[in-house]
């Protein structure tokens, strides 16, 4: 699969999760199951997006404003996912910060299927999208098995198609961070 159906497929899965939490009580147990499986399906997404797919973008000379604009984006959504972790577990009044975290994430999601994507899609051949579509898969599964990745470098030179690979290993990984 190409990086455009991996990430599309991911987005999917999140906003169902997300549209599940919302048909639930304030004070339903299973709550905390769903919120724990949104992050863990969010966050190693984020990075392996981030790492492979929105840093090969930033190495093209077209107008990358629309990916570091994305980059503040996880920031802000994985903010909110926070806040809902901690009222779950805290006040127990989780349901109007879990409203805000959907409509930031549809809309982010929404911009990058469309704008992201098409300066992807000018940039990357279809050979190439393809292999960013594996590097997608390796990076996030390494990501989810170990929690942090020890060797971010390596991993993207191995990953990524040569003609970007140097480049992107020159990037820090995320630069609002
Ligand atoms: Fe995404
Ligand atoms: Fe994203």
């Amino acid at each position: 699969m190409d990086i455009y159906q991996n990430l599309k497929k991911d987005h999917e899965t999140v906003k169902s999760l997300i549209n599940e939490l919302l048909t639930l009580n304030e004070n339903d147990e299973y709550r905390h199951t769903l919120i724990e499986r949104i992050a863990t399906e969010l966050v190693p997404h984020a990075r392996a997006e981030e790492a492979v797919f929105y840093n090969t973008l930033r190495t093209s000379d077209a107008d990358t404003g629309i990916v570091m604009h994305s980059f503040k984006e996880h920031m802000e959504a994985e903010g909110l996912l926070r806040t809902l972790q901690a009222k779950d577990k805290t006040v127990g009044d989780w349901k109007k910060t879990a409203q805000k975290f959907k409509e930031e994430l549809e809309h982010h999601i929404q911009e990058e299927e469309t704008k992201v994507f098409s300066l992807a899609r000018n940039l990357l051949t279809t050979e190439e999208a393809d292999q960013i579509g594996n590097a997608f898969l390796k990076f996030k599964a390494e990501y989810q098995g170990q929690g942090a990745i020890k060797n971010t470098a390596d991993m993207i030179l191995n990953l990524l198609p040569a003609r970007f690979a140097n480049k992107v290993n020159k990037l820090d990984v995320n630069p609002i961070r």
